[in-house]
């Protein structure tokens, strides 16, 4: 299969392009190295450093490698960026999304993949409680609204258009090549603070000193898998939570952190902060009919843990 991955260059993307690559699929890498890195993009790869909001730039890389499958990763994927620039947001997830979409019907691409979010737009369940699919959507960013936006319209061109979609909403992902100086991925930034012997800071879910949000960390390598059963039209189902539907508290990450990596750093306190979802668990059911067991999270940080320690060589 030719395979098309925007945001290819990027922590997700990278993982996904080597999967694809593994199972002997041609693949491509649209991406305008803002957040990502040429040196993530495999050998070999043909590589496309081209801004997702170029409509016409991309219309031409689809003529021209002609996908038969679009995996679709690309994006301003900072929820706190798109509270300061909203429009910033608009225009790559939003618009930049749609010149993707558009330029991938117009060269006839069989299937179209999404990377989207669980934890944003289904935001706080109840305690002991899992967002399905079905969730009602509470998004409270423009990050979530630009998402969920793009999410319904792939629904309405996967019924008028004839491409066939798949959204697969990602709880919090972990795993090498993250970045530990984003504004997002606390498992990066504790790994880098640990091995650098820095103190860890545990924002208080509701008041000061309590053990922090929770969330459902998955492992990158799952959430590759599942994008790859996606592209190869595997996935029955048009939308698709990728979790683990285990909730951790931030504190209970940080003493994992410490322990995968024997570093004992102070853990400090912080008040919470403003935006955050406070518990964010997701429904793994169709992860685990499809991948069958993921990746415990000890285990992963361990694999992060190494791969942080060598990066910093
Ligand atoms: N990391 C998570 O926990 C998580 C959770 C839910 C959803 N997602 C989604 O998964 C996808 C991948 O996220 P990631 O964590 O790998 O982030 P990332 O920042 O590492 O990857 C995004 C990639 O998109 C590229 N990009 C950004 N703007 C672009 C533009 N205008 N034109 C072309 N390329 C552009 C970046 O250079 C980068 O390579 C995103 O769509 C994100 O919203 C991530």
């Amino acid at each position: 299969m030719r395979v098309l991955v925007t945001g290819g260059a990027g922590f997700i993307g990278s993982h996904v392009v080597e999967r694809l690559l593994a199972g002997g699929n041609e693949v491509a890498v649209l991406d305008n190295l803002s957040t990502g890195r040429r040196e993530n993009v495999p050998a070999g790869v043909r590589f496309y450093e081209i801004d997702v909001r170029d409509r016409d730039a991309v219309r031409r890389v689809l003529e021209e490698f002609r996908p038969e499958a679009v995996n679709h990763q690309a994006a301003q994927a900072s929820v706190v960026v798109s509270l300061r620039d909203t429009r910033l947001d608009a225009e790559v997830n939003l618009l930049g999304g749609l010149n993707v979409l558009d330029a991938s019907v117009a060269s006839g691409v069989e299937r179209f993949v999404f990377a989207s979010t669980g934890g944003a737009i289904c935001g706080d369940v109840a305690e002991g409680d899992r967002a399905g699919e079905d969730c009602v959507p509470k998004p409270l960013s423009p990050y979530a609204i630009h998402k969920l936006a793009f999410e319904q319209l792939l629904a309405v061109y996967g019924r008028q258009r004839g491409i066939a979609t798949r959204i697969l909403r990602y709880a919090n992902v972990y795993g090498p090549r993250q970045d530990p100086h984003g504004e997002a991925g606390v498992i990066a930034i504790f790994l880098d603070s640990a091995l650098a012997g820095r103190t860890l800071c545990v924002n208080a879910w509701r008041t000061l000193g309590d053990a922090g949000c929770v969330r459902d960390y998955v492992y990158v390598t799952d959430v590759a898998r599942m994008n790859e059963l996606a592209l190869a039209g595997t996935l029955s189902e048009p939308l698709a939570n990728v979790c683990t539907g285990i909730g951790t508290a931030t504190r209970e990450l940080a003493e994992a952190v410490m322990r995968v990596t024997g570093r004992m750093v102070p853990l400090e306190s912080q008040p919470p902060r403003a935006g955050d979802v406070g518990l964010s668990v997701l429904d793994p059911t169709l992860p685990e009919r499809y991948l069958g067991e993921l990746v415990a999270l000890e285990w992963g940080l361990a694999r992060t843990a190494e791969w942080a320690e060598r990066a910093r060589r």
